[in-house]
């Protein structure tokens, strides 16, 4: 299937982040134009914001699309959470911060490895985070 195709999953577990970075690595094998390494950019990048979602956020969503865009083919994440919320985007974007152990390199990094990169949060009331690879 192609553009306009899209599919919510459930961020709950571990195996929730499995399945939707296994998912974004089959829907972008299957339009064969995606190499490799765009494969393997988006699929760490949704890896490290699902990640988050299930350990920062509390659980939420992920929200895959297929996209044609001025006769761009593009693949979209979206997620979302209703968790505590980000004070600042800026400081938890800097390589190395971390509110719990891990590496504090998933918003940074993540923001490197895709083409669009929007993230909206609010204390109190949750993150967004949208992802797109453009072909
Ligand atoms: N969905 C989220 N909800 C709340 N806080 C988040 C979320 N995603 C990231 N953060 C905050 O941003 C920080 C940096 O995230 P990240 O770069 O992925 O590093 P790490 O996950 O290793 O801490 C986190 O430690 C956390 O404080
Ligand atoms: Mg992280």
């Amino acid at each position: 299937m192609g553009p306009g195709r899209t599919e919510t999953f459930p961020l709950r577990t571990d195996e929730d982040v499995l399945r939707v970075r296994q998912t974004v690595r089959i829907w972008m094998v299957e339009q064969r134009t995606f190499s490799l390494v765009e494969q393997t950019k988006m699929v760490t990048a949704t890896s490290e914001l699902g990640r988050n979602v299930v350990v920062h956020g509390g659980g939420g969503t992920a929200r895959l699309e297929l996209l044609s865009e001025g006769g761009r083919l593009g693949i979209r994440v979206t997620f979302q959470d209703q968790g505590p919320g980000i004070a600042s985007i800026e400081q938890a974007s800097r390589d190395g911060f971390t509110t719990g152990d891990g590496l504090g390199l998933g918003l940074g990094g993540s923001k490197r490895l895709v083409d669009d990169f929007e993230i909206a949060s609010e204390v109190g009331k949750g993150t967004r985070v949208t992802i797109t690879k453009w072909k």
